[in-house]
């Protein structure tokens, strides 16, 4: 008996690290990101797991959210003790004014981080809705959905906005015969190629770039390898999803 895992991008960071750390626990996985990580299909093997990578661009999220349902129904729930969804992929803009932004940018960012899981979230709803197990959502958020920072208005609205979704989706899901439960977690600061990002900002047009030097230098950043420990932890918690918005750091 196993727990199926379905991630979205997990071919690098944190979530790369997360799904290495779930093939040491009796886990299927169902990746989604535009990459493929032919080390992850190989170490899935050597350890007898169940591991699909669909290389998929989340920007264009409505066939694979239909896909997915279709995939659920077909798949069902023989052999597996709970099914967890988490929404990871997400992407930044071009750090700087919101008036500068390419509109295929913003455009591009809200598909992946915010439209993206809601339809995923929509299809595991509907291609679970019979299974007699327990069904866990994770969002990863950011610390940016809950307080401004200039230069990246595209990100925190989408983390905002997943946030909301979140509570709005337990108090639904409250309700529910088999509820859903769902948690919007900030998973801290983490040394992956979003970091990579803002530190190679240019300073002129976002002001916070210094910061994101700053935090790196100081040696402030979680590695991904600890942030999916963290994370991890969170999710097996046994009074997941009490509150819809959490942070790691507590
Ligand atoms: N790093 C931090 O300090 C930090 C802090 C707070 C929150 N977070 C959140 O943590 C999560 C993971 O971020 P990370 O730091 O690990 O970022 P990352 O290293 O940039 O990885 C992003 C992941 O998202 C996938 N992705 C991006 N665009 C995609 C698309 N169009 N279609 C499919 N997959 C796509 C990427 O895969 P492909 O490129 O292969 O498609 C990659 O696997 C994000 O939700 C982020 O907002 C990070």
């Amino acid at each position: 008996m196993s727990t199926l895992y379905i991630t979205t991008g997990a071919s690098r960071g944190l979530g790369a690290a997360m799904v290495r750390v779930l093939l040491d626990e009796p886990a299927e996985l169902l990746c989604l990101s535009r990459g493929h990580d032919e080390a992850l299909d190989a170490l899935a093997a050597a350890r007898g797991r169940r591991l699909a990578q669909w290389q998929v661009d989340l920007a264009r999220p409505e066939p694979i959210a239909e896909r997915l349902e279709q995939w659920l129904r077909a798949r069902g729930p023989e052999g597996l003790l709970g099914v967890v969804l988490i929404n990871n992929a997400a992407m930044l803009e071009t750090p700087g004014p919101f008036e500068a932004q390419a509109s295929s940018d913003i455009s591009r960012a809200l598909a992946v981080g915010l439209a993206a899981p809601l339809l995923l979230t929509r299809a595991l709803l509907r291609g679970t809705a019979a299974w007699p197990l327990p069904r866990r959502l994770l969002n990863i958020s950011s610390g940016l959905g809950r307080r401004p920072m200039a230069g990246v208005s595209t990100y925190c609205a989408l983390k905002a906005g997943l946030d909301h979704f979140s509570r709005s989706l337990a108090e639904e899901q409250a309700t529910a015969a088999n509820p859903l439960r769902v948690v919007s977690l900030a998973p801290g600061i983490i040394d992956t190629g979003m970091q990579v990002q803002l530190r190679g900002a240019d300073d002129v047009a976002f002001a916070a770039q210094p910061v994101f030097d700053e935090l790196k230098r100081s040696g402030a950043l979680d590695t991904p390898e600890q942030a999916a420990q963290r994370v991890l932890a969170f999710l097996r918690r046994p009074d997941f999803g009490a509150e819809p918005v959490a942070d790691v750091r507590g």
